[in-house]
This record gives C-alpha cells, structure tokens and sequence, in this order.
C-alpha cells in the first residue's frame, strides 16, 4: 500500500514512497541556483519547484518501481516554509490525490524531522528527547507519542543552520554553508580564536545564535582580508565549536530537568559530525540511548514527511480541495 509523500517547504524537491515504515524510494532535487545568491530567493526557489516536482515524482515512483494508479494515499508538507514554494508542492499533491478520490496527508514540516527516526531501519519508540537543529528552527523536542512533540526550548532568534550559513558566507564559503564549514573547521584549532557559547548562563532552554555571527563579524573586522584568509579554518573550527556546544549544553540541561531514556536528533544541523561526536559522548556518559538518523534523512527529504503522516490525520476527498499551506505556526 504506497504512500507518497512530497517536500518543497524550501529549496529542495523532494518525493519518497513509502511502504509503512520502509522507505521504497527517496529522490531530493537540491536547487544548486541560490548558490550564486548566498541564500534561498522565495519566488526563485517557487519557480525551481514548478519545474522540477513532476519529474522528481516520477522518478521517486519508477525507484519504488510503482505505477501512479498503485498510490493509495498522498502526503505533502503544509507548512512551516516558503509559501509560494509550499504551494507548489500543495498543488501538485491535490491534483495527483483529487482525480483517483484518494485521502491527502497535511504534513508539518517539523514533525517530519522528528518521524524520520521512526523510519527503518532500526525506527525509536517515543518517548524521547529529540534536538531538532535545522535552517529555520532550532529546539529541543520532547517526543511523547508519535503524532506530535512538545517544544521544551528554541531559538529567541536566528536558528543553528541560519548562523552556520552566514557564518559560512562571511568565510567566503558557498551555500548551504553547512558541509564546507564542516570541512574547513575539520583543518583548524577550536581553541584558537573563542566564541561565547550564548545562554550558557541563562537556566532556561532557550537558545541564542544572533551574536555569535555578530561577534564572528568583529572578528574579521578586525582581522582584515588577510587575516580572515590566513585563519580561515582557525575561525571555522571556534565558530562550529561554539554552535555544537550551545546546542549540548542545553541538551545535556533538558536531560538534567527530565528523565528521558533517548536522545534523537533532527534537521540539517544534526548531519555535523562534531555534533553527532559530541552527542554521543553526552549520552554515552549519562548511559541514554542515542538513535541517529543517516545524512541524507537530517536534511529535507520527503521520506520524513511520509513518516509522519502515518501519525497524521487524512483529509478525504473532496475536504482537502479547499486546503491551505501555511507559513508559519503549525498544527502541532
Ligand atoms: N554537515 C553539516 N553541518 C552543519 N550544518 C549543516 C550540515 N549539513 C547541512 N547543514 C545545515 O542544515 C541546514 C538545512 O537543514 P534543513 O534542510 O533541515 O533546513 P530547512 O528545511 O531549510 O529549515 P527548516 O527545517 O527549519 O524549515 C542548513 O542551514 C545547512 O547549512
Ligand atoms: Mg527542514
């Protein structure tokens, strides 16, 4: 009984099918375009999505090796993103779902992130803490059943992969910023240059990234051109450094305030490796499970939003016809 599901929240193209928890085919078409814009261009990455989702929908159902007629059930991400490159993804689901009268799967981005863990192989039960670090968001999840999670703490201002995309920008690195900091970090010495690790005083569960990036633009500043390029990786390595601690010290916090048996982690961030490493020395010590999802299921897929539909109600047809994608704010 195939489910598929469809991502375009942001810059990616995404559809998955699905049997249960078994992912039959995931196909993500990055839109490599923004690169020259250092960032996500809304009307370009709609337009992007317009072009690409039929063919990345065909792809993911020739990989399952289904026919369109086989679907059973459709889901699609309904906010929080883009909206005109969610509407596009809305659209496309609606019209593959209306003609054959099949149910349709509003989806939330964000539980998305979280149910990737609950795909095969090797899916985690709830409950569970799950830190969720992407490019928009950036809190600690506590997961206690499988349709929804309760936020315990986020961000008050930028998210995690935000500060690591700018930051990544000032280095003169392309978009995503993510991997290449990763790799240029990989070459530098974290204690070379300090960064504050913000909140680290404040008890609560909240993070804060806005004034590392600003204390990372002081420090080119004062730096100059050339000193920027000669410590490129020395900053890439303390900038990362304070990113991975803030978001462990608050982990490592929420664990100290509640009993939780896992840890789990979401979103783009959670592909880092010294985060990873870093986690799993944090749950190694206090003898916590950790349960890590692959790369390519951290970064937007459209296999995690099939997974969370199975915890979602369906809408039939025809209620979804009048259906809206949203923004922001959820239906968490
Ligand atoms: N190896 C990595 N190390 C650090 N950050 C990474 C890595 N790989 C990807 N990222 C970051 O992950 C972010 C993208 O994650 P994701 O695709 O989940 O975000 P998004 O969907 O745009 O945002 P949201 O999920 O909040 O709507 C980018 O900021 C990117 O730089
Ligand atoms: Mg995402």
């Amino acid at each position: 009984m195939p489910l598929l599901a469809i991502e375009t929240s942001c810059d990616d193209t995404c559809a998955a099918v699905l049997d249960g928890p078994s992912v039959l085919s995931s196909v993500v078409s990055s839109q490599g375009i923004h690169d020259s814009f250092g960032g996500v261009v809304p009307e370009v990455a709609a337009r992007q999505h317009l072009g690409l989702v039929g063919p990345v929908v065909e792809d993911a159902l020739a990989r399952a090796g289904a026919e369109l007629d086989q679907v059973e059930k459709v889901a699609v991400t309904a906010g929080p993103g883009l909206i005109g490159a969610l509407l596009v993804g809305l659209s496309a689901a609606k019209a593959i779902a209306a003609p054959g009268r099949l149910p349709l799967v509003p989806t939330d981005h964000m539980h998305g992130h979280v149910a990737a863990n609950f795909l095969e192989p090797d899916p985690i039960d709830p409950p569970f803490l799950c830190l969720l670090a992407s490019g928009g968001h950036t809190l600690l999840a506590g997961v206690r059943e499988r349709s929804g999670f309760e936020v315990l703490g986020q961000t008050v201002d930028d998210a995690a992969g935000e500060a690591i995309d700018k930051g990544a920008r000032l280095l003169g690195l392309g978009y995503p910023g993510g991997p290449a900091l990763e790799a240029l970090a990989a070459r530098g010495e974290p204690g070379a240059f300090e960064f504050p690790v913000a909140m680290s005083r404040d008890p609560g569960l909240d993070f804060s990234f806005s004034g590392l990036k600003t204390s990372l633009v002081y420090r080119c500043r004062d730096l100059g051109r050339d000193g920027v390029e000669a410590a490129r990786a020395d900053l890439a390595a303390g900038y990362q450094a304070a990113i991975v601690g803030q978001l462990v010290a608050k982990l490592s916090r929420a664990l100290d305030r509640e009993r939780w048996p896992a840890v789990a982690l979401g979103g783009g961030v959670a592909a880092n490796g010294p985060l990873r490493q870093a986690v799993a020395a944090l749950c190694d010590d206090r003898g916590i499970r950790l349960k890590l999802v692959g790369l390519e299921l951290c970064t937007d897929n459209a296999a995690m939003i099939g997974s969370a539909a199975r915890y979602t109600a369906a809408l039939e047809y025809p209620d979804y016809l009048g259906f809206n994608a949203f923004a922001t704010g959820g239906s968490r």
